[in-house]
């Protein structure tokens, strides 16, 4: 299953990153947004980064010149028939997704593969809502995805083997490094860090340590880049509390359920760095 020609639906933060990975790995990308002037900005945001790479001397010229020529844009969803790969990249709402996947798969060719980035839906529902649900599957990158190595490939109980072998072999082109896990909220990543992170919120709560005290222990006794306060307010406490809320439907497990002091942060608008004050003011 070769693939040639990539799509990606969606211009915030991941579908940008995801044109530039897969453009910047050869492959020919055509980014929809639902707007021709957002899906543009794409294109022109990718292009100051080339830019500042050039000028740091870490791309040249020639580079900028290929990379940015792969990449075309478009507000159609038909544009993206000829696609061998779609990346799904919107927000992360089920209904929303489910309906573009059933428009997906009216206009993509036959054969072709229908891949989401969501970090906590079931892939299952959006296969069961094309024609082909062996060629669905997840593919979720991390933010900012030209720098993390990270992709889980996650495989819906229909997917078939060559769906995986190709989404694996792409994301290997891309210079990631694939690991395959399981259709449950939270894939490997998430189902790990964010009970993590709710529990430094809970023992600060408790009163064992300072949030300073707790970023530097397990910065020091883990060697973690960050503590988990920091990353929090880089996660932002908004994300944060649906992707726990959505660990919570799927398991009910009490280490997923937000801790109050979360959601009390989220209603006052401290979301941590976007707006400038969470558990640090920046
Ligand atoms: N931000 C992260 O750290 C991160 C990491 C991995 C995966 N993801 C996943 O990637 C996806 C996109 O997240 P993001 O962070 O890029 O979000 P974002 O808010 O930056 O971008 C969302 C995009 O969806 C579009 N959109 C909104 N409503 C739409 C609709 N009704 N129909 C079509 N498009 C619509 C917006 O115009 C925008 O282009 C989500 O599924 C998210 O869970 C995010």
């Amino acid at each position: 299953m070769a693939i040639t020609c990539v799509g990606v639906l969606g211009s915030g933060i991941m579908g940008s990153g995801l044109a530039e990975v897969a453009a910047r790995a050869g492959f020919k990308v055509i980014v929809r947004s639902r707007s021709q002037a957002t899906a543009d900005a794409v294109r022109t945001s990718i292009d100051k980064g080339l830019v500042k790479g050039i000028e740091r001397g870490r791309t040249t010229e020639d580079e900028r010149t290929a990379i940015i020529g792969r990449i075309s844009t478009t507000e159609h969803l038909a544009d993206l028939a000829g696609c061998d790969l779609v990346i799904e990249s919107v927000v992360e709402d089920l209904a929303v997704k489910k309906a573009l996947f059933t428009a997906l798969d009216t206009i993509v060719r036959p054969g072709a593969i229908l891949a989401t980035n969501t970090s906590t839906l079931p892939v299952i529902d959006l296969a069961m809502a094309t024609s082909r649900p062996e060629s669905v599957c997840g593919l979720h990158f991390f933010n900012p995805a030209p720098a993390m190595k990270l992709v889980e490939v996650i495989r819906p109980l229909t997917a078939s083997d060559e769906t995986m072998a190709a989404v694996t072999e792409f994301a290997g082109t891309c210079g990631k490094d694939a690991v395959e896990a399981r259709d449950r909220a939270g894939f490997i990543v998430n189902a790990l860090l964010f009970p993590y992170l709710n529990n430094a919120v809970r023992m600060w709560e408790q009163g064992t340590a300072s949030i300073e005290a707790i970023d530097t222990a397990m910065k020091g006794g883990c060697n973690f880049p960050m503590g988990p306060f920091a990353l929090l307010d880089l996660v932002g406490l908004d994300t944060t509390v649906s992707i726990l809320d959505a660990l919570y439907e799927e398991f009910r497990d009490p280490h997923y359920a937000a801790m109050p002091t979360l959601r009390r942060m989220v209603s006052a608008g401290q979301l941590g760095r976007k707006t400038k004050r969470g558990f640090f003011t920046y």
